[in-house]
């Protein structure tokens, strides 16, 4: 976004920024204590209910945290873990990914959506992303496949990112046609829809994270699978159990990522409660569109064609988007921030360097230019406070600052 950017008219103090927003001492981009004093006592009683049946590994809160997580999303199985990443990393081996395969994936996104190919012994290929949606292109994925190199392809990953499904219709047609699995990155979109289906109901398996920052958070590390295929499901229950079908006997090398009982007693309390979370994110989000809008520093067009300095986040129009984050792209991003740091305004950057370009992929062999989309996203992504309890009054702060900054 190199553009010059002139300072809006107001045509009447209606449509002047913010209105009515009172400065703020501080905005967190993410604030779990609002939640807790909500749920704390449910969490306690949770706590108390596993610490009383002194079982603290896998047992019958896992089993039953697995249950109606799967039943959430559609799944018929559901296999905890210790991590999202163990959960990417036990899909990729549960779907046949073997050591010189190679897995395909978005070069924007957490780090763990391709060290898991890498840790599963296969290597990373990346498609680059639509500018739109931030998710994996179907276009660039089809370039890929119909380029030739696809020999030792195995599987698609694509990562539903910042809570909005990747399109799932078009990748999964070119799954079939190309005769690849399909493993979702649903670590930032429990309960996320593409049409009619769920997040973690539409690949062979789906990963999920429950680490704290997420929709649905645990209080420490956890992850889980979801799949269809029950065979698929016993296997990845023994991996995450050193490989082992009964005790101390060892069919193949796993590792030890079984999910915490306290994590998953937690977990089952939060789950009742997170489609209205869910709900609170999207109001929030329209929330912000119109503040933006009426501010007139914003456009909902693609990344370049116009001068506004802030464009909005878009969402596909088969996709129900859960707003994991809010994210803008930014005219002069870091100074921005830097602006909104000095208000004590939380903000982050998922992710400042893409994932081609880390250096432990400089074995890989790609360079700048290659994902010229991620790259441009990389420096222009911005992501704003949004969480349940984010006040409008919060909300209107951080529009005028970001407002105040361009004006
Ligand atoms: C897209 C994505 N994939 C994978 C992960 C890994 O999850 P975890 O941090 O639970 O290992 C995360 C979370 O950080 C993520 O955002």
């Amino acid at each position: 976004m190199n553009q010059p950017f002139t300072k809006p008219e107001f045509a009447d103090s209606a449509d002047a920024p913010a209105p009515g927003a009172r400065p703020l001492d501080a905005v967190p981009m993410l604030d779990l204590q609002r939640q807790y004093e909500r749920i704390g006592a449910e969490v306690l009683a949770a706590v108390e209910r596993v610490c009383a049946s002194q079982h603290y590994i896998l047992g019958a809160e896992v089993e039953a945290f697995e249950r109606e997580l799967g039943e959430f999303c559609g799944a018929q199985e559901a296999v905890g873990c210790a991590s999202g990443t163990d959960a990417l990393w036990l899909a990729l081996l549960a779907a046949g990914v073997q050591p010189g395969d190679q897995v395909l994936t978005t070069p924007f996104s957490f780090f763990a959506s391709a060290s898991a190919i890498a840790r599963a012994g296969a290597s990373p290929v990346f498609a680059d992303i639509d500018p739109c949606t931030f998710n994996l292109d179907p276009a660039q994925a089809e370039c890929f496949l119909r380029g030739g190199r696809r020999d030792k392809l195995r599987a698609l990953l694509p990562v539903h990112l910042y809570g909005q499904c990747a399109n799932m219709s078009s990748l999964q047609r070119l799954a079939d046609e190309f005769h690849l699995s399909v493993i979702e990155d649903a670590a930032q979109a429990i309960g996320a829809r593409w049409g009619s289906c769920k997040a973690g109901s539409m690949g062979v398996s789906a990963a999920f994270s429950f680490y704290p920052t997420k929709n649905l958070s645990a209080y420490g590390d956890a992850g889980l699978v979801t799949t269809r295929d029950r065979e698929m499901a016993a296997r990845m229950r023994r991996l995450r159990n050193h490989g082992s079908p009964r005790r101390y006997v060892h069919e193949e090398l796993g590792w030890n990522s079984r999910l915490d009982a306290m994590q998953a007693a937690i977990l089952r309390v939060k789950l009742k409660y997170v489609e209205g979370w869910n709900d609170a994110r999207r109001e929030r989000a329209a929330r912000y569109d119109q503040l933006f809008a009426a501010a007139g520093i914003a456009s909902t067009g693609g990344p370049a064609e116009n001068a506004a300095p802030i464009q909005l986040p878009q969402t596909s129009t088969q996709a129900y988007h859960v707003f994991h984050q809010y994210v803008v792209r930014a005219y002069r991003r870091d100074e921005l921030r830097e602006f909104l740091t000095a208000r004590k305004i939380g903000t982050e950057i998922y992710y400042p360097i893409p994932l081609h370009l880390q250096p432990c992929f400089v074995y890989l062999g790609y360079r700048e230019g290659d994902f010229p989309q991620a790259e441009r996203a990389a420096k222009e992504v911005l992501a704003l406070p949004i969480f349940p309890e984010l006040t409008e009054e919060e909300q209107r702060w951080v529009v005028k600052s970001i407002a105040d900054f361009y004006c």
